[in-house]
């Protein structure tokens, strides 16, 4: 394993590799690792010849001061973690002053509103901050494969546009989301939770199977209505939102259409920690 900080590093390795005509594979994380990163990597090394794992926590991207400051962090556990998936997997873990000047310049990318809607409302400016860290990676790696989590499905549609934006040749590959026996989403924010509060998370997932099986049975609203009683009466549980959208636009759609097909998303805020889940529904 290498692990490198510095980008002129990263330029040398990824000119060898292009050089030797073997494929790179990138995934991206802010780090404290669990198994749904693991997971991505797992793909990767499957189908790349040279993987990479990038580690920072990306200030852009936080709309909330606290978050990044409570955002957990454990570079050694996480390098022992990549290590015993593969000896071969690179790490680059910069400090932010080689990622971004002392502005922390944020670009604007045109998402055709993706990023408008669910996380995009309550996160201001989130997703442009996701699109220039990781653009900013794709430019360095110059990946033929990126890998990303479904957990995160709205960040896979913006990165899907900000690759067709930028004219990028780079694959976007979507792995599922790994869940802890409960069903709870793994999260590195799930380590700022209690043991008691980690455990009644799992309503989240049982309430998005609850919307699946429902979704044809009843209506959204009543769906709706059931899932925020259930959540809200646990206490220091609230529901932030629960939207039924178009898989593809991520819009709200007045009718359900046959042809079309339908994501919910959820997200609940627990003792003020955001966790976020999403289940395809037809
Ligand atoms: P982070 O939250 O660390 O997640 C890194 C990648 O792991 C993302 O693609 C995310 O969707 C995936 N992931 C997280 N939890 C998962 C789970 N339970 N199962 C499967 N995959 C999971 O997402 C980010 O970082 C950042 O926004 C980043 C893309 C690195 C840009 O800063």
């Amino acid at each position: 394993m290498q692990l490198y900080t510095l980008k002129s590093q990263v330029e040398t390795s990824v000119q060898k590799t292009i050089r030797l005509e073997k494929t790179i594979g990138l995934v991206p994380t802010m780090g404290s690792l669990h198994q749904g990163h693991l997971s991505l990597l797992k793909r990767a090394v499957e189908s790349c010849d040279i993987v990479w794992a990038t580690i920072f926590v990306n200030p852009t991207q936080f709309n909330n001061k606290n978050d990044l400051k409570n955002y957990p962090k454990n570079i050694k556990n996480d390098l022992e973690l990549i290590l015993k998936i593969s000896k071969n997997i690179n790490v680059f873990s910069p400090e932010i002053s080689e990622m971004y000047d002392s502005e922390l310049k944020t670009e604007t990318f045109d998402f055709q509103n993706l990023d408008k809607e669910l996380e995009g409302k309550y996160r201001n400016n989130h997703f442009n901050g996701v699109g220039t860290i990781v653009s900013k990676l794709f430019e360095l790696f110059k990946p033929n494969k990126a890998f990303f989590g479904e957990k995160d499905f709205q960040q896979t549609r913006i990165i899907n546009r900000l690759i067709k934006i930028k004219n990028y040749s780079t694959e976007l590959v979507i792995c599922p989301t790994v869940r802890e026996q409960n069903g709870l989403a793994l999260s590195s924010r799930n380590a700022l939770l209690s043991t008691i509060n980690k455990e009644k998370a799992a309503v989240i997932y049982n309430k998005l199977i609850y919307c699946k099986e429902n979704f044809e049975k009843t209506s959204f609203k009543n769906i709706y209505n059931n899932c925020k009683e259930e959540i809200n009466s646990i206490s220091h549980f609230e529901l932030e939102y629960l939207e039924l959208v178009n898989n593809e636009s991520l819009e709200k759609e007045q009718k359900i259409d046959a042809n079309n097909s339908y994501r919910i998303f959820i997200c609940v805020l627990v003792n003020g920690v955001r966790l976020i889940d999403n289940i395809l529904v037809k």
